[in-house]
């Protein structure tokens, strides 16, 4: 479904994604993982088209994407969430995952579904209401964002990437600062998502998250591919436990 092939992608001198490939199957969950400063958000940055890519190719569907501007891969089905939550504090749920859609009325609006802003809004409503709905958040769709607990602001997040109706939903760490039943949840909400049709790909530090619910990992570090295996082969791999050797992560007896 998306092919990475032999992607760099440099920063002035240093070269934070060096000759990467990474093939993520339709329909799989598939987890990128590596050592901090491994380059796994700047690879997502390539993917969206955030950064300029030095050399390789990168295809969705068998669709060069190399070319498209970032709202482009949204409408290939590209949707991602990020490190840093990227949320409005001063609008509530509800607006915040709205404020998503509006692309699909602004971008296009002859051949928008939506005719109208104000069918737009209702249809909008509907949609942010259905996807909150999905992350059990549906009954806080009025509340401000600035006032919410983090384990909600990650399922707003993730309710403003469903909404946008993604193919292939790219979540950068999405288990970062969430405490352990809030983790559990996440696996049960990340495979329902799996098995409505989207293909997750995945970077995450939490090996117990990624091994638990992982079909495939591809292993980083310092930009380059290490290994790519499922889950319980990743963890004996000599190559893989080299790279986090002395590192807070321990990839073993996970
Ligand atoms: N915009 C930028 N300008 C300069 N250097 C950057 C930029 N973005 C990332 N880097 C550098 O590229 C390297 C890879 O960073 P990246 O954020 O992709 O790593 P990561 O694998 O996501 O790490 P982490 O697990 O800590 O999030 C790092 O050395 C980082 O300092
Ligand atoms: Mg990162």
């Amino acid at each position: 479904m998306l092919n990475c092939k032999d992607i760099t992608v440099s920063f002035g001198g240093l070269v934070a994604v060096n000759n990467m490939n990474l093939l993520v199957e339709k329909g799989s969950i598939h987890a990128l993982i590596g050592p901090n400063g491994a380059g796994k958000t700047t690879l997502f940055n390539a993917i969206t088209r955030i950064v300029d890519v030095d050399s390789g190719e990168i295809t969705f569907e068998n669709i060069n994407i190399l070319s498209k501007k970032p709202f482009e891969i949204i409408n290939y089905g590209i949707v991602r969430t990020f490190q840093n939550l990227k949320l409005s504090p001063y609008q509530t749920i509800k607006d915040n995952i709205i404020t998503a859609l509006t692309y699909k009325y602004k971008g296009n609006v002859f051949s928008s579904v939506f005719r109208s802003y104000s069918r737009f809004l209702k249809e909008a409503e509907e949609i942010a209401f259905n996807s909150a709905k999905i992350f059990g958040i549906q009954n806080r769709m009025n509340s401000y964002i600035g006032a919410l607990p983090y384990g909600i602001l990650k399922k707003v997040e993730l309710a403003r990437a469903l909404a946008v109706n993604p193919k292939l939903l790219l979540l950068d760490e999405p288990a970062a600062g969430l405490n352990t039943d809030e983790k559990k949840e996440l696996d049960d909400i990340l495979l329902k998502l799996k098995s409505m049709g989207i293909t997750i790909l995945l970077v995450e530090h939490d090996m117990n998250l990624v091994m638990r619910i992982s079909d495939l990992v591809t292993v980083m570090d310092f930009g380059k591919f290490i290994a790519r295996d499922k889950p319980e082969q990743i963890s004996k791999n000599e190559d893989v436990i080299k790279v986090y050797l002395g590192n807070s992560y321990d990839i073993r007896n996970k």
